[in-house]
Formats: C-alpha cells, structure tokens, sequence
C-alpha cells in the first residue's frame, strides 16, 4: 500500500523511518517533508494550509495514497481529517471537532473540570471581559503566585506564560487582550494556578472506542541546561522512564487519560488518531497540564525506535475506527534523543547554515538522525527552520545511550548550532 506522511519535522522523519520497515508499504511519500525524509519517501513541497487541503487531496488521488498520516496540529485543528474523509480517504488523525483537544485551553479545561479530571483549577476570559480579567488578577494573593496565562488557540508552544507576580500576570494579559500578541488565539484566555512538579508525557493511540498506551517518555521544553531559558518547541527526550511506578502509571491511565477518553465519547465525540496527554507529578499525584492531539515532538523519535511491533497495522486499525487487541512489544534498550537547534532559536531561527558531518554519522549502529529543519540546497543540506535535527541513540542503558549520543553530536555541526548538554543526565545512573 502507498501512504502519506503529512508534515516535515523530527517527529514525521521518525514516522517515516518507521513505517518505511513496514512490509505492508510499497511506496512512501511525504507532504512537505525534509531533507531526512527525503531519503526515504517521495517528497512534495506543499503547504499544510487550509487553502492547499485541495491541492494534497490531487496528491492522493495521484498517486494513489491509501492511508495518510497527519502529524502537525494545525492541520488537524482545521479539519483536514474531515476534509479528506469526505472525499473518501483513509486518514490517521482525529477530525476537527476531536482536535479541540489541542485547539482550544478552553474546550479541553471544562471538559477536565466537568468530569473531575485532575487538573489545575482555572478561570476563563474573553477579550470583550479586558476589566473583568483585571479585577480577578488583582483580587489574587500575591503569595499565591505564581500563576499561568494561557492562549486558548494554538501558539506553538508559546501560548504559555507563567507569571510570578500580580504586575506579570498583568503584563501578560495585556500581551493578549491589548497587544493581541496571539491573534486569534489568544482572544479566549485561560489563567490557572501554578502546578509544580514533573512532567511526563503518554501518547495514545485511539480508534474511537478504545485506546492503546504507547511507552511513557520524558520532554525537556527549555531552552537551557538545568531547565532555564525560554520555552521550546522541545530538546530532548528520553524514554522509558524509570521513576514512573506502576501505582502512579495506573493514576495516570485511570485518572485522567480513560476518564478523558471516555468524557469525549459522552459528548458524542469520536476520538482516533493520537492523544497526547502531557501530565505533571506532583508528590506522587498526575495532574493534567495539557493534551495535544497528535504525536509529541520529540516524544515520538524515543518511542518509536523502541517499538518492535510493525506500526502500520495499528495506525490502520485507528484510521478504520477497529483497533484489534494487539499487544505492543517494548525494547528494554533505552533511548535518548538530543535535538540541535540553529541559532536564535526559539526566538528566530537560522536558514541555509550548511550542516556538516551527516555522511558520517549514517554508519553509527543504534544512533539514528531524524531530520526537523533541514532542506537539501544542491549537494549540500543546510538549516531550515528552528529545530534542526535529532540525535536519538539507543543502548542497554542511558548512561551509554548518551555517551552514544553526544558522541554522534561530536562530528555534526552548523554556525550556531546550540543542544543541551543535560538531556536524560538525571536518569543516568538508573537501569
Ligand atoms: N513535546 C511537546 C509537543 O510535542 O508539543
């Protein structure tokens, strides 16, 4: 069978590879894609824009596409899974209303606080309410600080402000509702208190009626070593995780991701594809922080290579809406993913720096390099966009899976390249 892959970042390079070792696929094909997955699918440089749905639909119909795979949330939170189901395609991902999940704080919050689902309590706000938002900042304590302001849209991860005082928080609304720093998505807000802890992430596959957890991985979203600096689109990642129990593990599953799962079919939604839940771990309780509608980024580039099941099967079961019982089968090898980002980033990225040392990493048994912002220019492959690329390597355990990493970091490089040299270091002494 053909399939699609529609997206260009670590995330559908991993994909890609993935599904690539699948004896089910003839041809692989990718929308827009990356340098990296170029290698190992046919790549078509249009835009995931609501405007160019049209233009992939003739892609698929082309080239005969059996099954497409939608990795970004944009797409997803503007309807293409409706869109192109319509017209009678197979798609992996979950429709438009199902993507609200991701696409709107507000949706995703009262469905949590409606359901007992564990979670921060918050407070909503439209721009229309800019004195009623100013009262109830002012009336909080201060020693209750800090607190978080949330775009209700999507804002790619910069949605998110964590105020530490009343004069912040101030700040900060005044960034949405004046300043309309978020557009569109920031004219609905969410301000909700402060949850400190861990984070975990747990990625579901879901066909509608049942769902599958895949293994649990870990996210570093700042930019710096130590978790300092600005927020990221994420640097790193590892997987599996050792301090998460099997007490906390069935919280997680029964506190917050069925109840979800099973919220949304009460409210008559139909929910397949990914659910993303990003949890925090406070004491030893999981509060939810957020879900996403899709494969995490870099989550996936740790899980994946860790899968020893064939996807495809299971990524056909969800798009058909007839998950079968299938047992998935873990690696005990652990993984670690480092992401190198061009300069600037997260506040700008750098374009067309050329990345060298790629040829040599190729021959590297148990360290896999998943394309993000790279596109070929002539022989050469250059940046081409924030995140670059993803050194993932796999090892009994991540004490060596990270010698094996940042020793593959070693012989890549770009003008400005910058990675955190932390990744997965808290883990280290763990089996
Ligand atoms: N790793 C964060 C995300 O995929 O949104």
């Amino acid at each position: 069978m053909n399939i699609l892959i529609i997206g260009s970042g670590g995330r559908e390079h991993c994909l890609a590879w993935k599904i690539s070792q699948s004896k089910l696929v003839d041809k692989l094909f990718a929308i827009p894609g990356n340098a990296g997955i170029s290698q190992i699918a046919v790549c078509e440089n249009i835009s995931c824009s609501k405007e160019n749905f049209g233009n992939i639909l003739q892609f698929i119909e082309k080239n005969g596409i059996h099954l497409t795979i939608v990795g970004p949330e944009a797409p997803l939170v503007d309807g293409i899974v409706d869109y192109l189901s319509k017209k009678g395609h197979l798609v992996f991902g979950p429709d438009q209303t199902a993507a609200q999940i991701e696409g709107s704080k507000v949706f995703t919050k009262k469905l949590c606080m409606s359901h007992d689902i564990p979670t921060a309590k918050a407070e909503f706000f439209n721009k229309s309410e800019l004195d009623k938002a100013i009262s109830y900042i002012k009336g909080l304590k201060e020693n209750e600080f800090p607190y978080v302001i949330k775009a209700d849209g999507l804002a790619y991860g910069k949605g998110v402000i964590i105020a530490q005082s009343k004069e912040e928080l101030l700040d900060a609304l005044d960034g949405f509702f004046i300043k309309n720093r978020f557009g569109k998505s920031g004219q609905d807000i969410v301000i909700e208190e402060f949850i400190s802890g861990f984070e975990v992430s747990l990625l579901c596959l879901c066909d509608g009626k049942k769902l599958i957890p895949l293994d649990l991985a870990q996210d570093y979203k700042k930019i710096f070593d130590g978790d300092n600096g600005k927020n990221t689109g994420g640097m790193g990642s590892y997987s599996p995780l050792p301090f998460i129990d099997e007490v906390l593990y069935e919280k997680i599953l029964n506190k917050i991701v069925l109840p979800t799962f099973h919220a949304l079919k009460d409210e008559n939604i139909n929910y397949t594809g990914v659910l993303y839940a990003g949890i925090i771990v406070r004491g030893n309780e999981p509060y939810l922080l957020e879900y996403n509608c899709r494969f995490g980024d870099p989550e996936t580039q740790v899980v994946l290579p860790r899968l020893k099941n064939d996807i495809v099967p299971v990524l056909l079961d969800c798009a058909r809406g007839s998950l079968r019982d299938i047992k998935l089968k873990w690696d005990d090898e652990k993984t670690v993913c480092v992401v190198l980002a061009s300069k600037g980033y997260p506040e700008t990225s750098s374009k067309g720096d050329i990345i060298s040392g790629l040829e040599e990493i190729k021959s590297k048994k148990d360290v896999f390099v998943f394309h993000a912002g790279t596109k070929k220019d002539g022989d050469k492959t250059v940046t081409d966009g924030g995140r670059v690329l993803n050194v993932v390597a796999k090892a009994d355990t991540f004490k060596e899976a990270r010698i094996l990493g940042y020793e593959a970091i070693e012989r890549i490089g770009f003008n400005g390249m910058q990675f955190r040299k932390d990744i997965a270091l808290k883990v280290e002494e763990t089996l």
